[in-house]
């Protein structure tokens, strides 16, 4: 089989063309974005060997298992995924400090390197309860400006990071599916990459993706559904009762358990994703984290015409207030988004104590 290139622009003949449009940039943030791909060609790499390399299992691999901050099991991958990060990025003179999941703390760029004025966020990588059934997983990033005083040489702090959504400057993932992919907005539009495995090179392949404004796919953890607040009820509600409810069509409904290659899928071909607040635990906000998980998915959302909300507000105007903090998350088709929206704002029907909404559910007895 003869293999022709959908195309011939690499990951960093893209960069320097989106910098041409600014005569004045240093070449620091194109430097970090492929800082960052590297990073996530090495990921890919020891992902793709798996348990030919020791890969899969928890760390650390004696069964003793380590726990991150969020009390999670962490995986080997976890851990590596992370260390990868955090090689790759910490020598370029790009950054004054990154965070991660996998890290309690802010970690500040060793004495002696050169410190620069971007931070960085990341989840080194997502769905990593997928890791041992060869699931896509994939990694998450975020592009923040550092305050003028730690660039300077002021101490970093965790307060440092606590900045909107829409101050991003650039964010994306890397996904570890069939074919590797690194998708990336700098603020203008998203676009796609595939690895090529031959050449090591980022290859444009999804260029200005647009998500559907409309879709009849949703994914949602359903074995929530007790949990689920009455506005998440209802819409699920209205979705399984298809063509013959109010929404008067037929809904599908997928999950994988890796947020990333969910927004992947949306992003191709439409959806709406919802891991929304609940009452499960009710100290936590939420499943999934603000800073590397819901902000850099927001934004790429919402630079290709999506949306991501909380169900009340949109993910990108929340003023963060914790490193880790958990938050609920709707995002993908426009339209739906606003519709999960609209009925967190309208009354709720109440029904013998119960909140009602459709005639028949699937997820009521
Ligand atoms: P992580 O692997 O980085 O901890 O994140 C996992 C997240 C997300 O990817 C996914 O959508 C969700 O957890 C799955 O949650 P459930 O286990 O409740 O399905
Ligand atoms: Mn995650
Ligand atoms: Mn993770």
């Amino acid at each position: 089989m003869s293999i022709t290139p959908r195309t011939s622009t690499t990951l960093t003949q893209f960069l320097i063309e989106q910098r041409r449009r600014f005569p004045g940039a240093s070449g620091d943030f194109n430097a970090l974005i492929l800082d960052v791909a590297m990073a996530c060609k090495a990921i890919a790499k020891s992902v793709a060997y798996g348990a030919l390399a020791d890969m899969l299992g928890n760390h650390p691999g004696d069964g003793s298992g380590s726990v991150n901050v969020q009390g999670e099991t962490q995986k080997k991958l976890d851990v590596l995924s992370n260390d990868l990060f955090i090689r790759m990025n910490e020598w370029g003179g790009h950054l004054a400090g990154m965070a991660s999941e996998e890290m309690d703390g802010p970690y500040p760029i060793p004495e002696g390197l050169q410190r620069g004025k971007y931070l960085l966020v990341f989840d080194p990588l997502d769905g990593s309860s997928n890791i041992d059934v060869n699931v896509s997983v994939g990694s998450i990033f975020s592009v923040l400006r550092a305050p003028r005083a730690v660039v300077e040489g002021g101490a970093l702090t965790t307060t440092d990071f606590f900045q909107s959504g829409a101050e991003q400057v650039a964010a994306g993932y890397a996904l570890y599916g069939p074919t590797t992919m690194l998708v990336l907005s700098v603020g203008q539009g998203v676009h796609g990459f595939t690895l090529d495995p031959v050449m090591g090179e980022f290859m444009l392949t999804h260029a200005d993706l647009k998500v559907p404004e409309d879709t009849q796919e949703f994914a949602i953890n359903a074995s929530n559904a007790r949990f689920w607040e009455a506005p998440v009820k209802r819409y699920v509600d209205e979705c399984l009762a298809g063509k013959t409810g109010p929404r008067g069509k037929d809904f599908n409904m997928r999950w994988i358990a890796s947020m990333v290659a969910e927004a992947h899928r949306i992003l191709m071909r439409g959806g709406v994703f919802m891991y929304p607040r609940d009452t499960k635990e009710p100290e936590k906000p939420g499943r999934l984290r603000l800073l590397y998980e819901a902000n850099p998915i927001g934004f790429i959302m919402e630079q290709a015409g999506g949306r991501a909300s909380t169900g009340r507000q949109a993910v990108l105007q929340v003023q963060p207030t914790s490193l880790h903090q958990r938050i609920g998350l709707v995002f993908g088709s426009k339209n739906e988004v606003e519709r999960i929206e609209r009925y967190h704002t309208e009354p709720v029907k109440i029904e013998n104590g119960n909140p009602l909404f459709a005639e028949r559910s699937l997820f009521r007895d």
